[in-house]
């Protein structure tokens, strides 16, 4: 086994470096642009962190670009972070806005939080994604409500219905609070300070990457919460990722408006997971990548010194349940990666060739588990859904990651998409999903499962991450 076995055909990811965010998403005139955090010398000490950018015409089929942004600029020394894509203009002149954040870490004795470091929200226009135009800074600290700490980043803008610009930037108050800044425009280039965007309680004390999502008219804040490793269900991780519903008839830009914390869901219960942002694609669907990574992990995502490091989560489609839950499924474009379809029995062992497959599971009642190389097993037993690596190669197939669970009474359907070392489960048509890195020392994937099921499918999955690093 090579550790090129180790790399994905179908999650994005950079042929060498190292990758965290996704940025920037956007289709354009049929294109989907990914861009990304990218560090393309990772792991060299102190690698210069910019904009990586892969693109396809069809989700699966991906071209890399290389580092497209670089921290290159007094304004963004110390990399040039994340941000979103915003279309704008007609006809001639229709084109990209990229918004991101330059950070500075000034050199000296600083605290980082309430001095040495400079937040600027900074401008860079395209006519296609692929020419970029000059950089503009809009934006620096001065600029911010006298109430914000330095860390002010992470700009997602959109347009409402009457043509007003709208920012919203994750932050930290002087009171050590996550909260979101929104700021207005009329032209998406001269910005004003709205309001904040605060919890009704205290809820970590950074909100990164704020996302604004609406689907079925119903309004969603997507951010990152910092500081939460002692919540109950955080399993003592500082760092997590998730979405407040909105109350019904309102949105962000709403100057009163209050989050309730207890509408807080997470979006993903596996053990790599973070940073995700969205876009409403041509076909008007809201389409959801997250980093398959997480900052501070206590478990390594490059073990036996890969060149590279970590990869993103396949687009996730979004749909609203009557129950205000967000369910995610796979893009349906995957399917056109499979191959041959494999025999899997319902019960017992199957060794499947290869180390990427794509597993569909339905009709599950009661206790349930499927094991994958006898190390990493997905089980239900009527009250929780775990992801767990075991046996005796734990430690080493897992590179230190152990146990996730999350409660769950009914489990009815399982897909199961096994890519090099990234593994995603979507359970329940979607209300649960589960991503984790793994590190499968074995050429062949032995399938185990045990329970009831109606029916087991399994393809082999192709490879559309070929032409990346080929
Ligand atoms: C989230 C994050 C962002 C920041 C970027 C830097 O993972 O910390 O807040 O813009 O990563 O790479």
């Amino acid at each position: 086994m090579t550790h090129s076995a180790w790399r994905m055909g179908f999650h994005l990811m950079p042929p060498t470096g190292w990758l965290n965010d996704p940025n920037g998403l956007c289709q354009f005139d049929g294109t989907y642009h990914v861009f990304h955090q990218y560090s393309p010398t990772w792991p060299e000490p102190h690698a210069p962190r910019g904009w990586g950018h892969a693109t396809s015409r069809d989700l699966v089929h991906w071209e890399h670009h290389g580092m497209v942004i670089c921290p290159d600029t007094p304004d963004e020394a110390s990399g040039s972070y994340s941000g979103c894509a915003v279309e704008v203009g007609e006809g001639a002149t229709r084109r990209l806005r990229l918004y991101y954040t330059g950070n500075v870490k000034e050199q000296g004795d600083f605290d980082y939080v309430r001095t040495g470091r400079r937040a600027a929200q900074i401008l860079i226009e395209s006519p296609d994604g692929f020419e970029l135009g000059e950089k503009r800074v809009l934006l620096r600290n001065a600029d911010y409500p006298a109430d914000c700490t330095c860390h002010v980043r992470d700009p997602k803008v959109w347009r409402d219905a009457d043509g007003t610009w709208w920012m919203i930037l994750g932050a930290r108050n002087i009171d050590d609070c996550g909260m979101v800044l929104a700021l207005r425009s009329d032209d998406g280039i001269v910005w004003h300070n709205s309001h904040e965007i605060r919890s009704d309680e205290p809820f970590g004390f950074m909100w990164e990457c704020p996302d604004r999502i609406v689907l079925d008219g119903r309004a969603f804040l997507s951010c990152c919460p910092q500081g939460m490793a002692d919540r109950p269900w955080a399993h003592g991780m500082r760092d997590q990722s998730g979405y407040f519903t909105l109350p019904e008839g309102c949105d962000l830009t709403d100057t009163n408006l209050k989050i309730d914390v207890s509408t807080f869901r997470l979006w993903d219960a596996g053990f790599d997971f973070y940073a995700p942002q969205t876009f409403v694609d041509e076909q008007g669907r809201t389409l959801l990548i997250g980093w398959m990574g997480m900052p501070e992990a206590p478990f390594e995502s490059a073990p036996d010194g890969l060149d590279w490091c970590h990869c993103l989560t396949v687009p996730r489609v979004l749909a609203r349940l009557a129950d205000g839950a967000i369910v995610q499924q796979p893009a349906p474009e995957l399917e056109q990666l499979r191959e041959a379809e494999e025999a899997l029995v319902p019960l017992g062992a199957t060794v499947l060739e290869g180390r990427r497959h794509d597993i569909e599971v339905l009709g599950t009642e009661g206790p349930f588990s499927l094991t994958l190389d006898g190390a990493l097993r997905l089980a239900f037993d009527g009250e929780q859904l775990s992801l767990a690596f075991i046996g005796n190669d734990a430690s080493l197939i897992g590179a230190g990651r152990t146990e996730r669970t999350c409660p769950l009474d009914k489990l009815t359907d399982l897909r199961i998409l096994i890519d090099g070392s990234a593994v995603e489960i979507f359970a329940n048509g979607g209300r649960i999903a589960m991503a984790t890195r793994w590190f499968p020392t074995a050429e062949s994937l032995v399938v185990a499962l045990e329970g009831s099921s109606m029916s087991v499918h399994a393809w082999q999955m192709g490879d559309g991450m070929h032409s990346t690093y080929a």
